[in-house]
């Protein structure tokens, strides 16, 4: 299948609306209190009968300062005392959570995120991969996707080479932009030479895959700026790249109080950025893998889209379709039989909870059959741009052109202009889709439908 990718202007603003970003379906929206510890627990038992692997995710929520513009869910601290209580919660969860999965499952997949994961010394990054093998079945010879999420200025001399010993073959590192200008006004400082340094080092200790964060949007960013920071990125080559769209949201995201506003680059030069970036990368060799991820056409990521063997979750893309996703720490998202799972965000209330001898889930979902179809489709239409619909219907029992009746007229204005193709019996994301593919699966979510008809029959 060919990988290309149109930048079609009139299209994107035509289409540019709001919408999910689909790490889940159904979304978090849809996150209830009324699903908790107690049917968590009882779903992960159930799900040893299949034998499937799992994937471990580790939120370590501590960062040292705050970059403004940040989304994710943090503790920001000087104080590195913090770690030790909030790892002493970490293990009693992990006791627990171990103790519902067969220990013979192994963990083909697992991932430190955050905060900043390398916020821990190095002894507690030690004890907390030994905790962890001692209550799932890590694997010993690096066949696993074991990856960590990077900040270049939390990284000494040894801290990579531990990583790679302690198991970690993949990284992803957070660059965001190189301009000094763009760095000081996100209060994100970080010289050129510490980022090609950890990157070369990354290299040189055998991490596959190494990844580097971008984004564009950011405060005095211009196409000149931001051209030439992803010149330098191209220069070092990594495998994935990832340009993530900042999105201006203070009343939400509090650090954000602290960007100037007027010094941010119009919705215009937000669009020539992003087009410029596509140029550049493209022109370079990387190919588009969906939803601002880049990738070289022979990384795993881009031959598993080429191959139909890609996979989407809370962590972004994956090869590892077939696993239960454990989600430890606060804020963690679970993925277990059909269900999603959430950790409490607040760190007093998962203190609370681990001490209480309890699990920390505080809300999730179970999907109905329905849900699992949809998901489906969504997954397989923003991972391969493709559907052949007769897939859909051996896994699922169901005639498509039947089920989706509805939805298939909704794509009808989408194929006129030319965003995908229906011919026989499979939809082909057109290059000029593939920017928009959200709107794609966005017809295809039945919760989206619901909540418009509702505002529409408010309105009447
Ligand atoms: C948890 S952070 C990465 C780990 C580490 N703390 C760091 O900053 O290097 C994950 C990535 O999310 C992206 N990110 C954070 N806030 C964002 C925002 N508001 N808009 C777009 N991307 C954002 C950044 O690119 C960042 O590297
Ligand atoms: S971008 Fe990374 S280091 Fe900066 S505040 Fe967010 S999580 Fe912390």
């Amino acid at each position: 299948m060919s990988q290309s990718i149109d930048f079609d202007l009139d299209l994107i603003n035509r289409y540019n609306t709001a919408g999910p970003r689909y790490t889940s379906y159904p979304t978090a929206v849809q996150f209830h209190e009324g699903f908790g510890a107690e049917r968590y627990a009882e779903i992960a038992r159930e799900t040893n009968a299949s034998g499937r692997p799992l994937s471990l995710y580790f939120h370590i929520p501590f960062c040292d300062t705050v970059c403004f513009y940040c989304a994710c869910n943090k503790v920001v601290t000087k104080d590195r005392t913090k770690a030790k209580p909030y790892l002493d919660r970490l293990y009693k969860e992990m006791a627990m959570q171990g103790a519902l999965f067969d220990k013979n499952r192994p963990v083909t997949q697992l991932h430190w995120g955050g905060g900043t994961p390398t916020f821990i010394s190095h002894d507690e990054m030690t004890e907390l991969m030994g905790k962890t093998a001692e209550h799932f079945g890590l694997l010993d010879d690096d066949t696993g996707e074991y990856s960590i999420e990077i900040d270049p200025r939390e990284v000494d001399d040894s801290t990579l080479g531990l990583l790679r010993k302690l198991g970690f073959n993949r990284i992803s590192l957070g660059v965001q932009d190189f301009d000094e200008k763009v760095q000081k006004s996100v209060n994100r400082v970080q010289s050129e030479s510490l980022v090609l340094g950890v990157l070369e080092e990354a290299r040189s200790l055998g991490f596959r895959s190494t990844s580097v964060d971008l984004i564009y949007g950011l405060p005095h960013q211009d196409r000149k700026t931001f051209g030439d920071t992803i010149e330098k990125i191209i220069k070092v080559d990594p495998a994935r790249i990832s340009v993530f769209n900042y999105a201006h949201l203070p009343d939400r995201f509090k650090p954000q109080r602290r960007i100037e506003e007027e010094a941010l680059p119009s919705p215009g030069e937000k669009l020539a950025m992003l087009q410029q970036t596509i140029q550049q990368l493209t022109e370079a060799g990387y190919v588009y893998i969906g939803m601002d991820h880049f990738a070289k056409p022979d990384d795993e990521l881009a031959v598993a889209q080429r191959d139909h063997t890609l996979y989407r979750n809370f962590q972004g893309y994956s090869t590892h379709s077939n696993c239960d996703l454990v989600g430890l720490g606060s804020t963690s998202v679970g993925v277990v039989g059909n269900s999603y799972s959430q950790n409490h965000h607040d760190l007093e209330k998962y203190f609370q909870c681990i001490d209480d001898g309890k699990l920390a889930v505080f809300r999730g979902v179970e999907l109905d059959a329905d849900d699992v179809l949809r998901r489906d489709v969504i997954t397989r239409l923003i991972c391969h741009f493709e559907l052949a619909f007769e897939d859909v219907e051996k896994v699922h029992g169901i005639k498509f052109t039947d089920y989706f009746a509805r939805e298939l007229k909704e794509l009808k204005p989408m194929e006129d202009d030319g965003l995908l193709k229906v011919s026989g019996n499979t939809i082909t994301v057109q290059p000029a889709g593939r920017l928009l593919i959200r709107n794609i699966c966005m017809t295809f979510d039945r919760y989206l439908r619901e909540a418009t008809e509702q505002r529409f029959s408010r309105v009447i």
